[in-house]
């Protein structure tokens, strides 16, 4: 115990460990995860104060081009119920967001050819000329870099693209043969030297990952430094082929939103909807872990139920409002305030290293 204690110390003192250690670390979580959450809890609280940043998602599209095998948007899901969203629609759902306090709205969809470069840019200056107060984020899969500058120019500041796993060849087992972890990675260097403020992450409990790609994970996200780090467990869809494998486990989940809080303090860190759908407290056990952001759905009612990555997912029936009521009653009765705020990464932003 008093070990493990102590490379926890280590931890948040060095904001480093090797990979054996945080092995070690994740394989005994059960005898120290007090006293990780103890420190992390602590370290967010340090920078952030009792904040919770809240981030509203407006997802415009669920057609995709690629076929991730454990996603329900995948391309060969033919019972997936495809639509997209107007620009006229967007504004509606930023008209809402804005009345509920959002300051940051991020544009999610998958990788849909219909949108191209032009129609993103004319949406996100749209977006930004009524609300240029709010920050726009956007998490719509890879492109290029001349596609990732005209969006930036466009006003978009920040951008999420998770790595999903930094083991290569567990990569290969999540993802089809034309896809690549090489793109992936270049895409996350392409958008920090952009000068987005960037989010990778990972799932947690994808089929095939062991502790050591966990470990693994931490190595990678020191080494790429983004501001943002999304996590959530991984949650089998029916209409997937992985859709009779285990889900991630909420445990394993919140250790890692720990390990993350003290080896990038000041990283913006999700509770995400993932995690409150395989416990009905996971988002508040997040934010005890170690997380600062909640990202409420700001999608039309109409379509929530379609953008299904995974099964049983939370608040698709639930009008944005109410879950807005329902995150902050929850949220203070933990000792915590959402604001209204664009929530930007605080401390010094090094947009190179990668
Ligand atoms: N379970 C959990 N998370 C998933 N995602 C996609 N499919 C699933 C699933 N079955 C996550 C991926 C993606 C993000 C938008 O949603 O990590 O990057
Ligand atoms: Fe959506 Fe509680 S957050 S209903």
């Amino acid at each position: 115990m008093k070990n493990f204690n102590d490379l926890i110390d280590k931890l948040r003192k060095e904001k480093t460990l090797t990979k054996e250690e945080y092995l070690i670390l994740i394989k005994n979580r059960e005898k120290c995860k007090e006293y990780l959450f103890k420190n992390s809890s602590e370290v967010r609280d340090k920078i952030y104060g009792k904040d919770i940043y809240i981030r509203g998602l407006i997802e415009f599209t669920n057609y995709c081009k690629n076929d991730c095998l454990y996603c329900g948007i995948r391309r060969s899901n033919k019972n997936a119920d495809r639509y997209r969203l107007t620009k006229e629609e967007i504004l509606n759902c930023a008209d809402e967001g804005y009345k509920l306090g959002f300051r940051t709205y991020v544009m999610q969809g998958g990788e849909d050819g219909y949108y191209t470069d032009e129609i993103l840019v004319d949406i996100i200056k749209s977006v930004k000329l009524k609300y240029p107060d709010c920050a726009i984020t956007l998490s719509i899969g890879e492109r290029s870099f001349e596609s990732y500058k005209k969006l930036k120019e466009a006003g978009a500041d920040r951008y999420l693209l998770r790595h999903e796993t930094a083991n290569e060849n567990h990569y290969k087992k999540l993802h089809p043969k034309e896809m690549s972890f090489e793109n992936r990675i270049k895409c996350l260097e392409n958008l920090k030297k952009l000068g987005y403020q960037v989010g990778a992450g990972f799932m947690v409990g994808s089929p095939y990952q062991t502790e050591e790609n966990l470990a693994e994970e931490m190595i990678f996200l020191k080494r790429i430094n983004p501001h943002m780090v999304g996590i959530g467990p991984f949650i089998p869809h029916k209409d997937t082929p992985f859709n009779k494998e285990k889900q991630g486990k909420v445990d394993v989940t919140l250790f890692m939103l720990g390990l993350i809080r003290l080896t990038l303090p000041n990283v913006l860190l999700p509770a995400t909807t993932a995690l409150g759908t395989i416990d009905n407290l996971g988002r508040e056990k997040g934010i005890k872990a170690g997380a600062n952001v909640l990202m409420p759905n700001l999608s039309p009612v109409g379509v929530r139920k379609k953008y299904m990555l995974y099964d049983n997912k939370i608040c698709t029936g639930d009008e944005a409002a109410q879950c807005i009521e329902c995150l902050k009653q929850r949220i203070n009765k933990i000792g915590y305030n959402i604001v209204v705020a664009r929530g930007d990464y605080k401390g010094e932003i090094n947009y190179d290293k990668i």
